[in-house]
């Protein structure tokens, strides 16, 4: 049968801290083609470590890759016109590997992994006042568990292959961008990582205006914030980043980000840890027999809590249990923790900016979820829009990669994208109705607040 002529095709490796994805657009019209997903293994080494092995992350995009173009030619489509392929990752997440062998030396230390809480501790310790900001006037970020720096010491601290690599210049250094690139042979990034996830989310969702934002439910949940060509400081304990930089000559653009790290991780945790769930998607349906925590509240901070707390010694609590409470109340209590930490990313954000938003942009797996989008209006009580296609994380990183230099087959403007159609779900919570506030949980652990602000007024 005879080829179909669509022209120049653009693709994206989307590697995520759950997922693997390999996804082909059309570049004339931003059409998804075709894609492939596979899961990744996470292990657990010790309480708060999260490792992935890096053979299998590299295995997993190969896979994908290969599934995707068999697909593409079952539908006869010519693989050939694949002009492009941009890379997004998971972010901070540190592998070092050697240059000689290409071996990685240790497993990949996961953004969410704990194990620098000593470390962490010790550079705060050393700072003026035991201040957690004093770094953030250069780096835009506190001194945190998450980010890759403090990882990478550990690594050179703690296992010999890689602080003898490192004193005989054989130790290679980077997040999973890096690495899977190595593969071909170049050692590089870019300022976000490559377009990282989140970045990539922000340019898929066509957020290219100072103050438009949008939130990706992943793994964790990050809502990030268009700040224009000046970096913004926050006051509220929400990052300072670059929000993405496309081409060598063209200005930086920067955001303000607020990282939630625990949204469809707590899913899986539902599915893999209490087997409340056998597939992630029977969760909204347990959720919704009973439509109500009945008073639970659960607050999932199983990687300590990231903004606007930053604390590393928090952990998850499941509270106002009662024997009526069941496992479709704590399915409920699960999403409604997903929507809350948003909430208190967007208050935060709305004091830092001083102009609210009036409409959150939202996009990844979970928004699959219609009960979540449904509760998350409600309860940030303005509108969420949620695009048809919402592998936007993939398409910002294929659209950034079809409109490098030398490369130009993406030439679509924003509002030229005739697939980009939208869901909006409005909030149908009376403000004026106090019987539907709820009330706001404060819990103390080491007299650090971990509970969530729902005080929906
Ligand atoms: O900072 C970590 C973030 O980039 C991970 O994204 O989609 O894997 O939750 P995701």
């Amino acid at each position: 049968s005879s080829r179909v002529m669509l022209g120049p095709l653009v693709a994206a490796i989307d590697q995520g801290t759950s997922s693997t994805r390999f996804l082909v657009f059309n570049a004339k019209t931003a059409e998804l083609l075709s894609h492939h997903q596979v899961e990744i293994n996470q292990s657990f080494p010790k309480e708060g470590w999260v490792e992935e092995d890096p053979k299998e992350i590299l295995q997993s995009v190969y896979e994908c890759m290969e599934r995707t173009c068999e697909k593409l030619t079952q539908l006869n489509i010519d693989i050939s016109n694949i002009k492009a392929i941009g890379v997004t990752n998971q972010r901070e997440t540190t592998l070092v590997w050697d240059k000689e062998t290409g071996e990685p030396l240790y497993n990949a230390i996961v953004w969410l992994d704990l194990r620098t809480q000593s470390t962490v501790e010790r550079l705060i310790n050393k700072t003026p006042g035991r201040n957690k900001n004093h770094l953030k006037h250069k780096t835009g970020l506190p001194i945190s568990t998450y980010f890759s720096a403090v990882k990478l010491r550990w690594l050179m601290d703690n296992v010999d292959e890689v602080a003898e690599a490192v004193l005989t210049h054989r130790a290679m250094f980077g997040t999973v961008d890096s690495w899977l690139i190595w593969s071909g042979g170049v050692h590089c990034t870019d300022v976000t990582n490559c377009l990282g996830d989140q970045s990539a989310a922000l340019v898929g969702q066509m957020c290219f205006q100072e103050g438009q934002a949008k939130n990706t439910y992943g793994t964790g949940c990050f809502l990030l914030r268009n700040t224009g060509a000046k970096p913004v400081m926050s006051d509220h304990g929400l990052l300072t980043t670059v929000a993405y930089k496309l081409g060598r000559d063209k200005p930086a653009c920067y955001a303000l980000e607020g990282s939630v790290a625990i949204a469809g991780a707590v899913v899986r945790w539902l599915k893999d840890n209490l087997g409340i769930i056998q597939t992630s998607t029977e969760l909204e349906k347990l959720a919704a027999s009973v439509g109500t925590s009945y008073g639970c509240y659960f607050v999932p901070a199983f990687s300590g809590l990231y903004a606007p707390y930053w604390e590393p010694s928090a952990r998850g609590i499941i509270c106002g249990l009662t024997q009526f409470t069941n496992k479709s109340h704590l399915a409920f209590a699960a999403l409604e923790a997903v929507c809350f930490q948003t909430r208190e990313i967007l208050d935060a954000m709305n004091q830092d900016s001083g102009i609210p938003l009036t409409q959150l942009q939202v996009d990844g797996g979970m928004t699959s979820n219609r009960l979540l989008m449904q509760l998350q209006a409600d309860i940030l009580c303005i509108p969420v829009v949620k695009p048809s296609m919402p592998e936007t994380t993939a398409l910002g990183a294929a659209m950034a990669a079809g409109a490098a230099e030398g490369v130009s087959v993406w030439s679509l403007r924003p509002e030229d994208l005739s697939e980009v159609t939208s869901e909006k779900f409005e909030p149908q919570i009376n403000p004026e109705g106090k019987g539907h506030v709820k009330h706001c949980y404060l819990i103390s652990i080491l007299e650090v607040p971990i509970c969530l602000n729902t005080d929906l007024q």
